[in-house]
């Protein structure tokens, strides 16, 4: 098959100062196969319409802010080659399940709620002075939750997941798999803190394990693991609570 000269590209479009509706917009676009579906945006923002609205910082999968659905899957665009798309149209949506503020840029107030919710940093019951040094850490006690740490809030997991769309109030993969990665921390002491919201009713127990959010983290996180493993450790603490009083753990 020859190698096509163009494509095209649809995306979806939304002003809400002058829109009632998102629409589809197409454009033709030179393919190259060493461009990203990010360069083909910018192309069309460069030569055909300056009002096209997108993220993107980095243009090297480490900033997480060009995260869309392409093609019906949430991607980062700046890692989406053109060559494994095109010469089917490539079709670009912004982030399933977040409010559209305009083009392809999605709202994120309500996700950084949820990472406030969660209480992402070391919680101590005594806070040793500083005098007496820092924390240790051995590299075996990072090695159970460092793939935890190294989530780029890129959002994939959120439009990925089915909950999420079914109820808007759960807090979801990353912020639970966040949680999890100071609950594991050997030098934090909040998870009975973080489970009054982990163990809520928009917590740990509204995933139904379907697992499209570690399918699509670019990242490695495993936020579906690490949220069946919290549903494990709450319904640990909830039996050893009653089974021993007075039990004192983090
Ligand atoms: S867990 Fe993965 S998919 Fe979800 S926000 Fe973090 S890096 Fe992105
Ligand atoms: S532009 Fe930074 S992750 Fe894609």
């Amino acid at each position: 098959m020859s190698t096509p000269t163009t494509f095209t590209l649809e995306v979806l479009r939304f002003d809400p100062t002058t829109d009632t509706e998102p629409y589809y917009q197409t454009y033709q676009v030179p393919y190259d196969e060493d461009w990203v579906v990010l360069d083909a945006l910018t192309w069309v923002k460069d030569n055909l319409d300056s009002s096209l609205t997108f993220r993107w910082s980095c243009h090297m999968a480490v900033c997480g802010s060009c995260g869309m659905q392409v093609n019906g899957t949430p991607v980062l665009t700046c890692k989406a080659f053109l060559r494994d798309y095109v010469p089917a149209t490539v079709k670009v949506e912004p982030l399933r399940n977040f409010p559209i503020e305009r083009d392809l840029v999605v709202g994120l107030d309500g996700f950084i709620d949820r990472l406030e919710a969660i209480k992402p940093y070391i919680i101590r019951k005594d806070d040793k002075p500083i005098d007496e040094g820092a924390y240790v850490q051995l590299p075996k006690q990072l090695k159970r939750f460092k793939h935890h740490t190294l989530c780029i809030n890129c959002l994939l997991c959120y439009s990925a997941c089915p909950q999420m769309g079914l109820n808007p109030d759960f807090l979801g993969p990353a912020a639970l798999a966040l949680a999890h990665r100071y609950n594991l921390d050997s030098r934090d002491e909040g998870r009975r803190e973080r489970q009054k919201v982990t163990g809520s009713a928009e917590g740990v127990w509204e995933c139904t394990f379907v697992s499209a959010c570690s399918e699509v983290c670019p990242k490695g996180v495993e936020p579906a693991g690490a949220i069946q493993e919290q549903k494990v450790q709450n319904s640990l603490d909830w039996f050893l609570d009653r089974l021993v009083p007075g039990r004192k753990a983090p």
